[in-house]
């Protein structure tokens, strides 16, 4: 089975009628924003939660060695902050590409920091999408983390600066942190 969502998403023509929509990013989207926005603001969703359960072949590893990079997975009572950006269905088909990996549209409310809320898009990767890897204890997705790489470059980047980017937003994240320290005292046994 493919995991190539691209002609899916362009199929569903989800927001395309809209003249703007607010984009919710999560993962990569929030500390690379290779697209063009008009705003962007710090913001948040209920009922979801950030999980290392997707793999990538395309980004930060390959079919035969895919890496873990992040989807949404629904939790009652969660919250997951992430930075969202007003864009135009100009930038859909550059997102639609960059997220081919099993990321399918969804329409999502996005709270933002004051409190006011928007029907909003998010890219998320179900669980039934043919890369998805699924859960495992969080040492052993920062051993999974440590060793793989694909074209946009090693998969510990992606978890280092997203952990940052968190950071940053004062977001508190449990899962991200651990499997950053798992991560961070592997380089320490490597190089002691
Ligand atoms: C996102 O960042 O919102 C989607 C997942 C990713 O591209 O890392």
């Amino acid at each position: 089975m493919s995991t190539d969502t691209t002609a899916i998403n362009r199929e569903m023509r989800l927001f395309e009628r809209d003249a703007q929509v607010w984009l919710f990013g999560y993962g990569s989207l929030i500390y690379k924003a290779d697209f063009a926005y008009l705003e962007r603001r710090r913001a948040q969703v209920e009922g979801w939660t950030r999980r290392f359960w997707q793999g990538s072949h395309d980004h930060r590893g390959t079919p035969e060695a895919p890496g873990r990079v992040a989807t949404l997975i629904e939790l009652p009572g969660a919250v997951c902050v992430g930075m969202a950006y007003r864009i135009t269905p100009a930038v859909f088909a550059h997102l639609d590409h960059r997220e081919k990996n099993g990321y399918l549209r969804r329409r999502v409310t996005l709270r933002f920091d004051d409190g006011d809320s928007t029907e909003g898009l998010v890219y998320i990767a179900d669980p039934d999408n043919a890369a998805y890897l699924g859960p495992a204890p969080e040492s052993a997705i920062a051993r999974h983390v440590a060793t793989a790489a694909g074209p946009s470059g090693p998969n510990r980047d992606y978890l280092l600066r997203l952990a940052e980017a968190l950071r940053a937003l004062e977001a508190d994240d449990p899962h991200v942190f651990a499997i950053e320290r798992d991560l961070l005292a592997l380089d320490a046994i490597a190089s002691p």
